[in-house]
């Protein structure tokens, strides 16, 4: 069976851990938005908490997480009628579905994850067991609303990787052709953003400097602030992106302006070539400020009625399980675990 028998349907997620940034919203949310609006996916989004307790959130904290990023779907375009918009822990197909995929993954997979060796480090002794696993039940999410898509920014390559391992290996195994093997959708004109101090390094919400990153909910003058210190070279701006090649810190100015402003990166090189960071620097900060501020005060109007948003998520895992029941009933049919009906 090839992905052509399957509905095209789209899932992805992200943790409520807290600190979103600009490289959630260029790599993740905002091309989510743009799935939604392609019109031709049933779109599946999921504030995936059970993969954030994977290291420690206190629980007060991750409560508000997953408000606050409920509320960063809806503010930056997701509307929960057309998509489905709920959290992870509420659908317990995905824990059930995951605990299968424990079985079928390997162990050495799963060593071989670059998030795991840099998120365990060297202290892999003491990380926890769902760390480890992480893989696994990212591929339950996936795999149980048969999704053919998943947008993700490059760092989740990986993952996608090893979530089509999982389908190939469960259909051979089983001698079915249940699972489809998903395609990473990894595009646009910022997959990676990086570091503002550090443009070999990505944005991140744990780098100690808050000045690499953009938060989103930083206010327009820290934003401009930030745009402003951001590393570049002392060269001005070239006329091909690919004289950018070896620039990191100049070429990820250029990509999150491309992003923002919905343009290829070849027509941004060309209006801005031979313009200095003096120039245009300002004009990415506004560019950001313009983009950004109304989705951190949607998010705000929105976080002061957590009520609806309880009601958005509740309503969502609904509609969720009534793809993912089924899914998880045949497999455990074709596992054995239950009798074919
Ligand atoms: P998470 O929560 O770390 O990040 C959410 C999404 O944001 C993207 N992203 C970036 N994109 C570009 N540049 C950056 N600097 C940047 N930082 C983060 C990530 O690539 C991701 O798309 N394992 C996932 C969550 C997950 C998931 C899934 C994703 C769980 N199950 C099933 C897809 C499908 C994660 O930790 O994302």
């Amino acid at each position: 069976m090839t992905n052509a028998a399957f509905t095209p349907r789209v899932f992805s997620g992200i943790q409520p851990s807290g600190g979103l940034t600009l490289g959630n919203y260029l790599g993740a949310l905002k091309r989510f938005v743009d799935m939604q609006e392609v019109g031709k996916y049933e779109c599946v989004y999921c504030l995936v908490d059970l993969h954030a307790i994977t290291v420690w959130q206190d629980p007060a904290d991750l409560r508000a997480n997953t408000r606050e990023l409920a509320a960063f779907f809806i503010a930056s375009g997701i509307d929960p009628e057309r998509s489905i918009l709920f959290n992870q822990s509420q659908v317990p197909a995905h824990s059930q579905l995951a605990w299968i995929f424990n079985t079928v993954a390997r162990m050495g997979w799963m060593g071989r994850m670059t998030q795991w060796k840099d998120k365990a480090g060297k202290n892999s002794e003491n990380a926890s067991l769902g760390l480890f696993a992480y893989p696994a039940l990212m591929a339950a999410d996936i795999l149980l609303y048969h999704a053919t898509h998943v947008p993700v920014g490059d760092d989740q390559k990986q993952h996608l990787e090893l979530t089509r391992d999982v389908a190939a290996k469960f259909n051979h195994d089983y001698g079915v052709d249940f699972f489809p093997i998903t395609e990473p959708v990894i595009e646009g004109p910022a997959t990676r953003v990086m570091s503002l101090r550090d443009g070999t390094k990505k944005m991140s919400k744990s780098d100690p400097s808050d000045m690499s990153r953009i938060n989103m909910s930083d206010d327009a003058d820290t934003i401009a602030q930030k745009f402003r210190k951001a590393r570049t070279d002392p060269e001005p701006l070239p006329g091909t992106y690919e004289e950018l090649k070896d620039r990191p810190s100049a070429r990820n100015l250029v990509d999150i302006f491309a992003a923002l402003s919905e343009r290829s990166h070849a027509d941004v090189v060309a209006e801005v070539e031979g313009m200095q960071w003096g120039t245009f620097k300002p004009l990415l900060a506004d560019l950001a400020v313009e983009k950004l501020s109304p989705i951190s005060s949607e998010m705000t109007r929105l976080m002061a009625d957590t009520g609806e948003i309880d009601r958005i998520l509740g309503k969502g895992a609904e509609r969720a399980s009534e793809i993912a029941e089924p899914i998880l009933k045949k497999t455990y049919e074709i596992v054995g675990l239950v009798q074919s009906s």
